[in-house]
């Protein structure tokens, strides 16, 4: 098992295979991707020796992330790698809904079970404002695919002031009939946002205290949960998530690790650096990788910094994945 000095276990790996992108989304890529390296992501060769040793070690859960991992054209070969690996079964992926009509299937049929897309409002003209795309309509229609096919779908929605504030109303009316959890994610601050962050970081406590007061309960976490507030409600099929990254307690139940798609292990969102692994990758040497996780892990910090506005090196999130 990969446990740290604090007791928290990682059954969790974040792995993202890609930095591109093809959103604009004000907060993390507001310019469009900038190609600031060369593009030499992990191979499937790679992958597959991160993973294998991943899973020996205890991960039972992987999410593929990105920038957008869609874009990569071994995405269904990775999927079903991840997926047909002894000890995982849950494999994961966000998204931001790019070609989700089209390609679904094609993960589905490749093992994929859980699906998150990010969607920060339901209204076009304030998602294309976010986005830079038009592709509201089309996405939520892929969600309806993905749910039909047997997908558990949760959708992801930023807080931002000026932008969605006033947008629970809205949110809340669509997940009434839709057994779908919408996780609402405190806006966090990050090396390249930093002007936007201090107009549109918006706390999600009110948001809690307002639910509570609609006949909203807390869902109890298990030892094993995330940092997520879950919540419930007897007339509604959807659930809401709270992520306050900002609040207290946040990282005491920290139980993921991430590798970004150059092959670095971030032991935290927002740590000062990212860990090469590249040598154990490319070499196949799972027995050196395993040894190399299990002492680096040791420095995995307690908690991130962001209350003071440290970011680490991460100057935006497409470069992990969130
Ligand atoms: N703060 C909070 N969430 C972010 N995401 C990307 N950048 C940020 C940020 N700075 C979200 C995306 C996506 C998920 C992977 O992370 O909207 O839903
Ligand atoms: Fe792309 Fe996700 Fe960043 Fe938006 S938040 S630009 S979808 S990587």
């Amino acid at each position: 098992m990969l446990q740290d000095r604090f007791g928290r276990r990682f059954h969790y790996l974040r792995l993202s295979i890609t930095d591109v992108c093809n959103f604009r989304c004000e907060y993390c890529l507001p310019d469009g991707y900038q190609c600031e390296h060369d593009r030499q992501f992990m191979s499937l060769e790679e992958i597959h020796t991160l993973v294998q040793t991943f899973a020996a070690l205890g991960t039972s859960k992987i999410r593929i992330t990105g920038g957008e991992p869609v874009l990569r054209k071994d995405l269904p070969d990775i999927l079903a790698l991840c997926a047909n690996t002894p000890g995982i079964n849950t494999l994961a992926m966000t998204t931001n809904g790019h070609q989700l009509s089209r390609k679904v299937s094609s993960w589905v049929d490749a093992g994929l079970t859980h699906l998150n897309v990010s969607i920060d409002s339901l209204d076009p003209r304030v998602f294309h404002t976010i986005t830079g795309h038009d592709s509201l309509q089309e996405i939520l229609s892929g969600i309806e695919l993905a749910q039909s096919l047997g997908l558990k779908v949760k959708v992801n929605a930023v807080l931002l002031k000026q932008r969605n504030q006033d947008a629970l109303p809205q949110f809340l009316d669509w997940l009434k009939d839709k057994p779908i959890t919408l996780r609402l994610i405190e806006l966090m601050q990050t090396g390249e946002n930093t002007t936007f962050f201090n107009q549109q970081h918006l706390r999600a406590a009110p948001i809690k205290e307002q639910l509570l007061g609609q006949g909203w309960s807390q869902i109890l976490k298990d030892k094993t949960a995330g940092p997520a507030e879950e919540f419930f409600h007897p007339d509604y099929q959807g659930k809401i998530g709270l992520i306050m990254p900002y609040g207290p307690e946040f990282c005491s139940s920290c139980n993921r690790l991430r590798v970004s798609s150059l092959g670095k292990l971030h032991l935290c969102l927002f740590a000062d650096r990212g860990i090469d692994l590249r040598q154990y990758l490319q070499t196949g040497d799972v027995e050196g990788l395993t040894r190399f996780l299990q002492t680096t892990l040791q420095d995995k910090q307690a908690t991130h910094w962001l209350d003071e506005g440290y970011t680490g090196a991460t100057k935006h999130l497409a470069m992990l994945g969130g």
